[in-house]
């Protein structure tokens, strides 16, 4: 039996009858045709450049941070991000558009009318799959896909262009790490209380709305049982009021600056190696929650607890900031601090371990 009669054959077996059944381009090479043939084409060949385009960009653009003082290096490491969303985007979009482009000018389109039959339950008979195997041989070959040779170039150019970025996504988390370099001020490993230089003092500030404004803190200033947010600040940034923007606003600075009530810090469990964290009855934790990065910003008095809002973490300030509640595994981290000769609280060095949330790399 021939494919037409198989074709045929099997429309009847299923009850179907074929009205209509026209060839798209009956005359070989006109220029309905061609231009159809270029517009399918020209979406492979966008689907393939975009796609090229996240293998270049995830490996290329400069996606280590930069900090706001740099303008320009901070406005292209802030479009990394768009930038891969975008490529990859309008690959897939590009590929999806030729593929459905491909069906509706090149699939033969017939009218047919179908009385529908499950076959009484006995689900595909032999005959029904060699007659839907040659149904779809049959469409693939009138839609000329065989002699289309630019569509096919430049659909697998866009499938492969595609699949190259989709493997090279997750590939790329092995081979770029942000912590090779431990000393990194950038990385995660270190926030803006690492000094910049050997023996550059970093204090504790206040915010007080006003950016410009150096609000340092005293002892005396917090009574026992308050708590109060604090954020590095040294003296190189006086005056300079993108730096003490930056200060305030970058995300892994912001502090919880803890006086304890007296009779409660003479019962404080310290964590060890970190004996001499605390100023007296001064307590300093990182404000970002060891669960998923949440700023756990509620002190309770009363219980000495640290909540966290988002998952309900609570973390105990007498035990050094360990989780005693909720999702969270993992203490607070704490920054060393001390009081200066002049009288002002500062940060003795940065903290000793990574604040927040889990990463790969992390060892603790
Ligand atoms: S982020 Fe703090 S509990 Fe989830």
């Amino acid at each position: 039996m021939s494919r037409d009669d198989l074709v045929k054959l099997g429309g009847q077996l299923d009850g179907v009858e074929i009205v209509d059944y026209p060839d798209p381009f009956p005359v070989e090479g006109t220029k309905a045709e061609k231009r159809a043939e270029r517009a399918v084409a020209a979406w492979f060949l966008l689907s393939a450049i975009t796609g090229l385009a996240f293998v270049v960009a995830l490996i290329w653009w400069p996606w280590e941070y930069v900090p706001w003082t740099d303008e320009s290096g901070h406005f292209w490491y802030s479009l990394y991000t768009p930038v891969l969303g975008i490529t990859m985007g309008v690959s897939i979009l590009s590929l999806s558009i030729g593929v459905l482009l491909f069906a509706k000018k090149f699939i033969p389109a017939e009218t047919s009318i179908q009385q529908r039959s499950d076959n009484l339950g006995q689900g595909s008979a032999e005959l029904d799959r060699k007659t839907i195997v040659a149904h779809l041989q049959d469409a693939g070959e009138r839609s000329g896909i065989a002699r289309r040779s630019m569509i096919k170039r430049t659909a697998g150019l866009g499938v492969g262009a595609l699949g190259l970025g989709t493997v090279a996504l997750p590939l790329a988390s092995f081979i770029k790490d942000p912590h090779a370099e431990a000393d990194n001020k950038h990385g995660l490993i270190h926030t803006g209380w690492k000094p910049e230089h050997e023996g550059e003092i970093v204090y504790l500030r206040r915010s007080t709305g006003d950016t410009n404004e150096v609000s340092l803190v005293r002892p005396e200033e917090l009574d026992a049982g308050g708590m109060e947010t604090v954020f590095p600040f040294r003296e190189s940034e006086r005056g300079d009021h993108e730096a003490l923007l930056h200060a305030i606003r970058r995300a892994d600075n912001p502090v919880m600056l803890i006086r304890l009530r007296p009779d409660d810090a003479a019962r404080a469990v310290k964590r060890q190696g970190q004996e001499d964290f605390n100023y007296g009855d001064f307590f300093a934790f990182t404000k970002i929650c060891s669960h998923v990065g949440c700023p756990t910003s509620l002190y309770e008095q009363q219980t000495n607890r640290i909540l966290c809002p988002c998952h309900q973490s609570q973390f105990d300030a007498l035990q050094y900031g360990k989780p005693v509640f909720g999702p969270a595994t993992r203490a607070l981290a704490q920054l060393p601090i001390t009081v200066h000769t002049d009288g002002y609280l500062i940060a003795r060095h940065d903290f000793i371990e990574p604040i927040g949330p889990g990463f790969w790399e992390r060892k603790s």
